[in-house]
């Protein structure tokens, strides 16, 4: 076991509404990855930015390597080497990766201007010895959420470390990226930093941490070695209950098709997409990132224009043109990008939850706040949204609770055909299970339910059909009890189901 080289004593930290922390202590090692547990708003993301001098404690003492660190603030824990990756990415979207990566470090040439080869050659140097796979020249808004994520961690990279502190980073990426990752981690472990990783896949924990600790309304749980733990015992500390079976499936039972994708083919990608959409059942695709499955959504939403081929809704053809037609419709689409497209900052938890339907709470002319309030009130508790109150600004949420309120937002709508592009991004285990109950509630009551999924054990545990996509096709389409997580993984690199034997 490594030196204790960053240590927390007693922290508590009070915001004007809410308890984020109480008295939590808690060692951290060098050559150990150490998991940071809780459901959401736990007070995991309010202890990593106390660690890196965003807040202040109101309590309590941070140490490093034996020294007390008093009034720390992100320049002092920078220069101090505590390095973190945030939930919510923090990149300029206009620069390239270089120049992300190298923000703030700049060379300045001898005219006095920033020397940009250097910072290209330098980032690929980085990327090389970290075998991360991207142009540094390319322009960050252009790439998609997972891209931006390995940028974030190249500009952890090239700061020099002792403490790297990573809030979620598998989130948004792919498997591919996450064994990217995982090789950074590793690296960065072996030469003796510490490292805090929170994460709410607790099934990636054993392949990548040593240690954990767990948070529970900013409470400290209690600690352990991940090898001694089943996930169950750690269920049990971070919920205070056990969880029974995560995905409660009940077979649906497809009614009418809703919506029929007819021979879709998108501008300059894949080929003539043939898809239905049936009433009381959940339609789960699987793919890729890049397999164009949130793009042919965009396309239904009028977002985007396919190139050929017609939606049919309802028996008759629809064409969205804008996102309230859709609405209109009937049709809802959850955002796979929560902070670019989801939520409204500086607005309360209630104008998000009911941005799209006004309609449904409007009283003749005037809207009617009574109803509003109960709808909200109605949502936070069957969500269990964290939240002080429903006029909390919504950025003042954690994360994952930020993401509920979307959830909740597009339940709103009383959609009939409702598209959830990765759902259960950063949500806790418990939620995940509540969230797959109200799937399974909507199919009942005759709602067509399309689910985005980038986790393979999410979308056969709760779709009734799978289609799995391959650069712009379908490579196969599996019934629920059909479906083999071989079968599904082999046709999302592009075999064709005939091919696999199921
Ligand atoms: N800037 C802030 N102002 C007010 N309250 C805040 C602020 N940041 C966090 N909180 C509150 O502190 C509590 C803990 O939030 P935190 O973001 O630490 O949770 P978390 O464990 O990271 O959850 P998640 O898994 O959802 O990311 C929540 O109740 C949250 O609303
Ligand atoms: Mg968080």
């Amino acid at each position: 076991m490594g030196e204790c080289i960053l240590e927390v004593k007693n922290i508590t930290k009070v915001f004007p509404e809410a308890v984020a922390l109480s008295d939590v202590s808690m060692q951290f090692r060098g050559g150990e990855v150490h998991a940071l547990l809780g459901e959401n708003g736990a007070g995991k993301s309010t202890l990593i930015k106390i660690l890196c001098g965003a807040y202040l404690p109101t309590e309590g003492q941070i140490f490093m390597e034996g020294q007390e660190l008093p009034k720390l603030n992100v320049k002092k824990a920078q220069a101090l080497g505590i390095v973190a990756i945030h939930q919510e990415l923090n990149l300029i979207p206009g620069l390239t990766v270089a120049e992300n990566v190298f923000l703030g470090k700049e060379k300045i040439g001898v005219l006095g201007m920033v020397d940009k080869r250097y910072t290209i050659r330098k980032t690929k140097e980085l990327f090389e010895r970290f075998k991360i796979d991207l142009d540094p020249t390319a322009v960050v808004s252009n790439l998609s959420v997972a891209q931006q994520q390995i940028v974030e961690i190249g500009k952890a990279l090239q700061m020099e470390s002792k403490v790297v502190i990573l809030d979620e980073p598998t989130d948004v990426l792919t498997d591919k990226e996450t064994v990217v990752l995982f090789d950074i981690i590793r690296e960065l472990k072996a030469a003796g930093k510490a490292l805090i990783y929170i994460s709410h896949r607790l099934d990636e924990l054993p392949e990548i941490c040593d240690t954990f600790s767990v948070l529970r309304d900013g409470h400290y749980m209690g600690s352990g070695n991940i090898g001694d733990c089943t996930k169950a015992d750690i269920i049990r500390l971070m919920i205070g209950r056990d969880l029974s079976e995560q995905y409660p499936y009940v077979p649906g039972k497809p009614g009418d098709v809703v919506l029929n994708i007819h021979d879709v083919k998108r501008k300059n990608f894949g080929d003539k997409v043939q898809l239905e959409a049936r009433s009381g059942e959940v339609l789960g695709l699987y793919g890729l990132v890049g397999s164009g499955r949130t793009e042919l959504m965009k396309c239904i939403l009028g977002i985007e224009k396919p190139e050929s081929g017609e939606f049919i809704l309802n028996g008759s053809h629809f064409e969205a043109k804008s996102v309230s037609k859709a609405h209109k419709a009937g049709i809802y689409y959850l955002t796979e990008d929560r902070k670019k497209e989801g939520i409204v900052t500086n607005t309360p938890v209630d104008f998000n939850m009911t941005l799209p339907s006004l309609q449904e709470i409007q009283n003749g002319f005037i809207l009617s706040n009574k109803k509003e309030q109960k709808l909200c009130s109605s949502m936070v508790k069957q969500l269990s949204v964290k939240t002080p109150s429903l006029k909390y600004e919504i950025q003042q949420l954690s994360g994952g609770n930020q993401q509920k309120v979307l959830i909740a937002k597009a339940l709103i709508t009383k959609p009939k055909l409702l598209i959830l592009d990765e759902p259960t991004r950063g949500i806790d285990v418990g939620t995940k299970r509540d969230i797959y109950q109200i799937i399974n509630e909507l199919k009942a009551s005759g709602v067509a339910v399309i689910v985005i999924s980038s986790e393979l054990p999410e979308i056969m545990g709760i779709s009734d059909r799978i289609v799995v996509f391959h650069d712009g096709v379908i490579t196969g389409e599996f019934a629920h009890n059909e479906a083999t997580e071989e079968a599904i993984t082999l046709c999302a690199f592009g075999t064709k189901k005939e091919s696999v034997a199921v």
